[in-house]
């Protein structure tokens, strides 16, 4: 089967916060520029699977009035990621995206790095994700692709692990880049065997993505700033579809 793309919007929201605040100091009512909501029915058009936003807690880009907007007009599958706190727990339960999923937060990255570590909290992330499948609401958690975090995804109950594609992203050659995408591979696999859906994300692009789909056979490919900087050029409903078109070309290639 073909991977859905989720598309995340946030940085869409990290343009319009540049300015965002001189705009609500003259009228909080009016919508500012770009809107992620137009972000994201481009990206619908575009063959988007899956919308994806961040509330930090530090509100760095995606601010709440995103989610409830969102929430009212994304007919794909809304996809809210968030830090384990009370308080964008609550908001999330509130708002009922159709699908969380967990990632760490750390004031001062730039983006997400390295992934949830379910291992140190796992009797609290099983309460978090019973709350949230109690609401009809479903969990991905964000991992990287290491045995005890899988494990550890399996016993908290969640529905999906997202794989940290980053370490692929980033390797320096060929030679390493294999072998991430091997752990990567294993992790799936053994995923799989306990029950639980797949995703990936991270640093995923134009250039790199061939190799996750015809390998990897994840169910959801979650990228972000690759297609939100090609869509500064050519448009939000062209970078999505581009992007499609390779997740497509590349399915067809798949040799199993
Ligand atoms: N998946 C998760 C869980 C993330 O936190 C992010 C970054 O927000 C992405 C995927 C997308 O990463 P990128 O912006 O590098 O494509």
């Amino acid at each position: 089967m073909m991977p859905k793309l989720g598309v995340n919007i946030d940085h869409v929201a990290t343009i319009r916060q540049a300015r965002y605040s001189v705009a609500l100091a003259k009228d909080t009512r009016k919508a500012y520029e770009p809107d992620p909501v137009t972000a994201s029915i481009l990206a619908h058009l575009g063959g988007a699977d899956v919308i994806t936003i961040h509330l930090r807690e530090d509100r760095r880009h995606i601010q709440e009035r995103d989610l409830r907007v969102l929430r009212q007009t994304v007919f794909a599958k809304l996809n809210l990621e968030l830090a384990a706190s009370e308080e964008i727990i609550k908001i999330a339960l509130d708002e009922k995206p159709d699908q969380v999923t967990f990632v760490p937060e750390k004031r001062l990255e730039v983006t997400t790095e390295g992934g949830f570590d379910v291992v140190s909290q796992k009797k609290r992330i099983a309460e978090v994700i019973k709350r949230f499948n109690d609401a009809g609401i479903i969990v991905s958690l964000f991992i990287d692709a290491e045995e005890k975090q899988i494990k550890a995804s399996r016993d908290a109950g969640t529905q999906y692990v997202e794989l940290h594609t980053g370490d692929y992203a980033n390797a320096k050659d060929a030679k390493e880049r294999n072998k991430v995408l091997e752990k990567l591979k294993m992790a799936a696999s053994m995923a799989r065997n306990f029950g639980l859906m797949v995703n990936a994300g991270h640093g995923l692009n134009y250039n790199n993505v061939g190799p996750i789909v015809e390998e990897l056979h994840a169910e959801e490919l979650h990228i972000g700033h690759s297609i939100v900087s090609r869509a500064i050029f050519v448009g939000m409903k062209e970078a999505v579809q581009e992007m499609k078109e390779l997740i497509y070309k590349h399915t067809m290639l798949r040799k199993d």
